[in-house]
């Protein structure tokens, strides 16, 4: 698929070059003044510095070459040397057709595809999930949609948190109750809290459940068959709040799955002089010339041998190339790991666990905070668990719902919807920041109807959904195959057409950048450029009918693409509401 920006950059460079300029100069941009222009290209300011030549000069040279051109209805030089451009209906219109025709709206075609691995969602088994998880989810997801949907292959790995302390801790205070297994999720719950509590008061349980960590990491039965049963508990629950989240992991591998390459790969590193005895621990150094501040050595095996989070991550690198051979992977975490995900990527691409064109890459997000400004807590003080979070928001959209006088669903109906929306709203909320700043959880804001919310971006699709619907009762129309496109009435229609066509190239962009708030970004202008084409426009009762028929093909496009995005952000349309 050739973009509608690439054809015209193709279009300018090729003036340039007949002009005997640099061919690269050609480059077109959305133009940053839309009250001037559609489109710009700013090259003649560089190409007169290269060329020791007057700036409007050159834009005018060019401007004269483009004047043969097609694609343009018009191109205008503005000192000092800018080319002001507008695209012309014909290629406008031949190129959305042609997005219009492909199911992924032709983007994926022309990309390189890769095998990409995202580590996300990260919880640790036996804890409730809580918020804390919740962004690596939503943003997890997000990036592997995004990348499939380029065509990518795609993997996604919840990487569980199972192989630590907190399982010595459950089993060791399972023995002092006197109990083989827990029996649910809720005593496991309650367990886990209050033996990590008796852990900080009582030095000798603490020892104990050390104890029972370093026998489940080396093979005892008993154990292994305790945590087994743990695990059964914790991973079912946790499909369930998952499947709430509309987060959908491929593997359910976690950090106990690397443990069996953890000695060969210590090995192997003993053997090739990257790892080296210090102060009685395995550290691998990874200092680099450029660092302006020091970035410690990678710790291996603690001084008792026992592994830490720095050789879990690197084993599983060792597992991943050998069962996987991405050619990616992301990770996204909490960005006050970043340290430790530098010193693990430094460490796997010097000791070659990772070929060095494997791309390793880190997407720290920030914290989710209160309107306090402090992490988000709930209203008495303590970790707020995902499902009541879901809880309160869906109840929260529900009661506005039923506000609204003029809803014509029933109440189960409604219900439904409000968890949708529910869904939407804390999903946009979320990824409609960059990942990495912190943000503030704001249900207030997070739920309404208007701004740059989830729900706005709904309702605006409903609005389409609606006009749709009563125009096939309308006019009893269920094949719309000879719908097409036509040259826009209006210039808030232009806009509209302009916002869609740049769909492919903003996906890619965003997918490049590791930046779902980019496809945020793009449908929220896209609801303001559709809602202004809605006010102004009789849609339903215009009597031109090729008029007509040609703003339902838009519309239908245009809702096409939303739920794109909306897929893509992992969000949840809606029918009416
Ligand atoms: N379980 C970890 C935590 O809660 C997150 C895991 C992130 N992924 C990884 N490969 N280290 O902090």
């Amino acid at each position: 698929m050739n973009y509608l920006l690439d054809k015209l950059t193709d279009e300018v460079k090729k003036a340039f070059s007949d002009c005997g300029f640099p061919e690269e100069l050609g480059t077109v941009t959305v133009s940053n003044r839309p009250d001037l222009c559609e489109f710009q290209c700013n090259g003649a300011m560089a190409c007169a510095k290269r060329e020791k030549k007057n700036p409007f000069d050159i834009a005018a040279a060019v401007s004269e070459k483009l004047k043969e051109s097609s694609v343009f209805s018009s191109v205008e030089v503005v000192k000092p040397g800018f080319l002001n451009l507008n695209v012309s209906d014909a290629l406008l219109i031949s190129s959305l057709s042609e997005m219009e025709k492909e199911d992924d709206a032709g983007v994926s075609s022309n990309v390189p595809k890769k095998k990409i691995m995202v580590d996300y969602g990260g919880p640790n088994v036996a804890k409730p999930l809580h918020i804390g998880h919740l962004r690596s989810a939503i943003i997890g997801e997000s990036i592997k949609r995004m990348g499939r949907f380029l065509g990518n292959e795609v993997t996604g790995d919840i990487h569980l948190g199972d192989w630590g302390l907190q399982m010595g801790l459950i089993i060791a205070e399972l023995k002092e109750r006197n109990k083989e297994f827990p029996d649910s999720i809720s005593e496991l719950e309650e367990i886990y809290p209050s033996a990590s509590e008796k852990s900080k008061q009582d030095e000798a349980f603490k020892e104990k459940a050390m104890d029972e960590t370093y026998k489940l990491q080396h093979g005892d039965e008993g154990n292994l068959s305790v945590w087994k049963r743990i695990m059964e508990l914790s991973v079912a629950d946790l499909k369930k709040n998952y499947e709430r989240l509309n987060v959908e992991f491929d593997l359910w591998k976690g950090e106990s799955d690397a443990d069996p390459y953890i000695a060969p790969m210590v090995q192997k590193m003993k053997d090739e002089g990257f790892a080296v005895m210090s102060q009685g621990a395995l550290v691998i150094d990874v200092s680099e010339e450029k660092d302006s501040k020091e970035v410690p050595p990678c710790m291996l095996l603690k001084s008792d041998g026992a592994s830490l989070y720095t050789t879990t991550d690197l084993a599983t690198l060792v597992e991943r190339v050998k069962d996987y051979a991405p050619d990616q992977v992301i990770y996204v975490v909490d960005k006050r790991q970043q340290l430790h995900f530098t010193q693990v990527f430094r460490a796997a691409k010097k000791t070659g666990i990772v070929p060095s064109e494997t791309e390793l890459d880190f997407l720290g997000f920030g914290t989710m905070n209160g309107k306090d400004g402090k992490p988000f807590k709930t209203r008495e003080g303590g970790v707020m668990r995902l499902e009541t979070l879901l809880d309160d928001v869906s109840a929260e959209m529900y009661k506005k719902m039923k506000e609204n006088e003029g809803i014509s669903l029933s109440d189960d109906d409604i219900r439904d919807t409000s968890k949708s929306i529910a869904l939407s709203a804390i999903k946009y909320g979320d990824l409609s920041n960059q990942a990495s700043k912190d943000y503030i959880f704001d249900i207030d804001k997070f739920t309404s109807f208007e701004g740059n919310t989830g729900p706005y971006i709904l309702y605006t699709m409903v609005r389409i959904k609606s006009i749709l619907r009563k125009y096939e009762e309308q006019y009893g129309v269920k094949d719309f195959s000879a719908y097409k496109l036509r040259r826009a009435e209006s210039s808030a229609e232009k806009a509209l057409m302009l916002t869609l066509s740049a769909f492919g190239g903003m996906i890619i962009s965003a997918f490049k950048e590791l930046a779902p708030h980019r496809v945020c970004a793009y449908i929220y202008s896209l609801s303001n450029e559709f809602n202004r084409f809605y006010h102004e426009t009789r849609i339903l009762t215009e009597s031109d009918e090729e008029k007509r028929k040609g703003w339902i093909a838009l519309l239908r496009f245009t809702l096409k693409i939303f739920s794109h995005c909306i897929d893509l952000l992992g969000m949840k349309e809606v029918e009416r509401m």
